[in-house]
């Protein structure tokens, strides 16, 4: 049985505001073995970054963990001191961001930092760093490392900005990498060559990965398992295999509507009809269940239990993944 590397049980992260509380996680379960790529995937104000950064304790006031555990390596993260989170962040765990410009500094040259960073969170000298940043550069396909080195972050195009961005988180050696829509803000060509060498990489290390994506299509090319959320609770839950062939949940359903086809490229894109619900004041019962095509009377009063996590499950009353798996 593989190692369980993370594993996250009724997280659930609010926020203060003037309207109120909002209940960004309500409760979120998921584990992640070692080796093993997770995608979360959801639309836009799901709760995505939100479970990035709450594993990260980058929470801010406003906000905070209102409960649950994150143990990492068997430790729990809730809790732990800054300096301590400090020492996680980086050497153990690291966060790929949407934009690269939250990783680089303007001010200075791309070698001083990746020198500095990888330097620092692998505790060993700079000549010894530079050559690890060569030889990430250089596994994320840099034609020119050395001149890429000596470059300032307005000099790189966004494709190379998020490339180098790679290279120096995967050059810290972590365990766990978490990537929150890495490649989102680069155009389309760009983005399968950077998500190609991203994969290449993450296969050679044998790395961790928690995928943050509002597009179903990447995580199943590069993902082992799918978490599917929606206003901050994890709806369904499987292998890659069991959310395209054996979708359950109706939200997923609908999700898997959304993805381009060429088929259908003609027609507009699809959207689900609805919008996310105002996490300040969340519908009763069952969170999807004013958007959702299947609900019945109880959906609108009782919340379906949560997943474990772990096992192909979807929070749903009327449908299920057993009854699901034998058809
Ligand atoms: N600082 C904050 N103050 C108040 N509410 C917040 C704050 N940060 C996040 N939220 C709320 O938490 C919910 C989840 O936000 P989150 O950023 O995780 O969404 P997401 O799934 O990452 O969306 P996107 O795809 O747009 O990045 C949203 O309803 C948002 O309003
Ligand atoms: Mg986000």
């Amino acid at each position: 049985m593989s190692e369980k590397l993370v594993e996250i049980s009724d997280l659930k992260t609010t926020f203060e505001t003037n309207s109120g509380t909002v209940e960004a996680l309500r409760g979120i379960n998921l584990t992640i073995d070692e080796g093993e790529r997770v995608g979360l995937v959801g639309e836009s104000g799901s709760g995505k970054s939100v479970t990035a950064r709450s594993i990260l304790q980058l929470i801010d006031s406003p906000g905070e963990i209102a409960g649950g555990t994150i143990s990492f390596d068997g430790r729990d993260l809730v809790g732990l001191s800054s300096r301590e989170m400090q020492r996680v962040r980086g050497r153990d765990i690291t966060m790929i961001f949407q934009d690269p410009s939250m990783s680089l500094d303007p001010v200075y040259s791309i070698r001083n930092q990746m020198v500095e960073a990888i330097g620092h969170n692998r505790n060993i000298g700079d000549q010894r760093a530079e050559e690890i940043a060569v030889e990430y550069l250089e596994l994320v396909d840099m034609p020119n490392p050395e001149r890429v080195l000596s470059s300032y972050p307005h000099e790189l195009s966004g494709g190379m900005k998020q490339r180098v961005s790679i290279a120096m988180t995967l050059g810290f050696n972590p365990d766990l990498v978490i990537a929150d829509e890495p490649t989102t803000a680069l155009d389309v060509t760009v983005q399968k060559k950077v998500l190609e060498i991203f994969k290449d990489v993450v296969e050679r290390e044998d790395l961790s990965v928690l995928w943050i994506t509002h597009n179903l299509g990447v995580v199943a090319e590069f993902c082992d398992r799918i978490a599917v959320i929606y206003a901050g609770e994890i709806v369904e839950y499987g292998t890659v295999y069991d959310i395209f062939d054996r979708p359950t949940h109706p939200y997923t359903r609908e999700l898997l509507r959304t993805i381009p086809n060429v088929q259908r490229a003609q027609e507009e894109l699809r959207v689900i009809e609805g919008t996310v619900p105002n996490m300040a004041d969340p519908p009763d019962g069952c969170t999807f269940h004013p958007r959702c095509p299947d609900a019945e009377a109880r959906c609108e009063t009782t919340r379906p239990e949560s997943v474990d996590g772990d096992h192909h499950e979807a929070a749903c009353l009327v449908h299920d993944t057993q009854t699901n798996d034998r058809e």
